[in-house]
C-alpha cells in the first residue's frame, strides 16, 4: 500500500458529521457561520478518508475480510464487555465536547424509546455501532466506517465522492464494472456483497437474535446510496424494499439524535441490562 496516513480522520465521528451535513435534518438550516476553519479541515480529512475507502474496498478485499472476521475467533464478550471495549477507542477528538461511544449509542436508543417504538427497535439502536470494535482489532478507519456500497458491480455515481472509484481496480475489471456485474437483476441484497465495515460485522453477530426489521437496520444503516438515493433498486427484491422502510425509519435516530448533553448512564443501565438479557445470550463471539 502507498505510504499515506491510514487514519486521516481525527475521530470516527468526523465521518458521521460529514453525513449529517450531506443530509441535514429536515426543517433545520445550517447556520451562516457554520463553516469555520475546523470544518474545512474536516472536509479535507473526510475527502482523504473516502479516497482510501473507495480505492481499497474491492470485491476481493471484502471476501478477505469476511474470511478473517466472520470466523468470530477474536474475542468472546458480553454486550457490556463489548461496550466497555468500544469505549476504550479514544481518538484525537476533543474530550470536552465529544461524547463517548456508549453515550452515542444511548442517545440513539433513547430517542427511539421516547417515540414509543417496540423494545427490539430500542435494542437495535443501542447495538447499531458496536461493530466499530473492528477499529480495536487493528482495522483502518476506511474498513470500519464510511458509506457502504455494493462491490462486484458498477459503482453508482450517487455514492459520495464517486470520482475516487477511478482508483479502484474493480472499476477496470470486466467481471465487476457493468451495471449488474456478478449479480442478477433484483436478486435481493442478501445475495449482494457490500463494502466491508461495522454494519455487516454487527449484523452477522446479531443475526440469530433480533427480528428481521432490526437486522436490516444493522446491516444497511450506512448504505446511503440506497436508503437515501435509491441508486441500487435494480439489485433489490420486493422484500428488501419492504424492509427498507425500517432502515429509513431508523436513519433519523442515527443522524439526528445527537444532543450535546450526555445521557445518564447509571440511571439508564438497569433498563438496558434487562433488554439485553431478554434478546441476547450472556456472551457473543466477535
Ligand atoms: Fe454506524
Ligand atoms: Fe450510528
Amino acid at each position: 500500500m502507498e505510504n499515506v496516513n491510514p487514519t486521516p480522520l481525527q475521530s470516527l465521528e468526523d465521518w458521521e458529521d460529514d453525513v449529517l451535513e450531506r443530509y441535514p435534518e429536515p426543517g433545520t438550516k445550517a447556520k451562516d457561520d457554520y463553516r469555520n476553519y475546523e470544518d474545512s479541515e474536516r472536509v479535507n480529512t473526510v475527502r482523504e478518508f473516502y479516497r482510501l475507502n473507495h480505492t481499497y474496498q474491492t470485491y476481493d478485499f471484502v471476501v478477505e475480510k469476511e474470511r478473517e472476521f466472520l470466523a468470530f475467533n477474536k474475542r468472546e464478550m458480553s454486550i457490556w464487555d463489548a461496550v466497555a471495549f468500544l469505549n476504550t477507542l479514544v481518538d484525537d477528538s476533543d474530550p470536552d465536547t465529544d461524547l463517548d461511544q456508549l453515550q452515542h449509542l444511548l442517545q440513539t436508543s433513547e430517542a427511539i424509546r421516547q417515540d414509543g417504538h417496540p423494545d427490539w427497535f430500542v435494542l437495535t439502536g443501542f447495538l447499531h455501532d458496536l461493530g466499530k470494535v473492528l477499529c480495536l482489532f487493528g482495522e483502518p478507519q476506511w474498513a470500519v466506517v464510511g458509506d457502504t456500497f455494493p462491490v462486484g458491480c458498477k459503482h453508482s455515481d450517487r455514492i459520495v465522492y464517486p470520482e475516487f472509484f477511478d482508483l479502484n481496480p474493480d472499476s477496470t475489471d470486466a467481471r465487476f464494472n457493468t451495471k449488474y456485474g456478478i449479480y442478477e437483476p433484483n436478486c435481493g441484497l442478501d445475495n449482494v456483497k457490500l463494502s466491508w465495515g461495522h454494519d455487516e460485522y454487527i449484523y452477522q453477530i446479531m443475526k440469530n437474535y433480533i427480528p428481521e426489521e432490526g437486522l436490516y437496520m444493522l446491516r444497511y444503516h450506512s448504505f446511503y446510496s440506497q436508503h437515501r438515493e435509491g441508486a441500487y433498486d435494480h439489485l433489490m427484491s420486493k422484500h428488501d424494499h419492504k424492509m427498507f422502510e425500517w432502515v429509513n425509519k431508523f436513519n433519523p435516530y442515527d443522524l439526528y439524535s445527537k444532543v450535546p448533553y450526555p445521557p445518564n448512564v447509571q440511571e439508564l443501565k438497569p433498563y438496558y441490562e434487562d433488554l439485553v438479557a431478554k434478546y441476547l445470550p450472556s456472551t457473543l463471539k466477535f
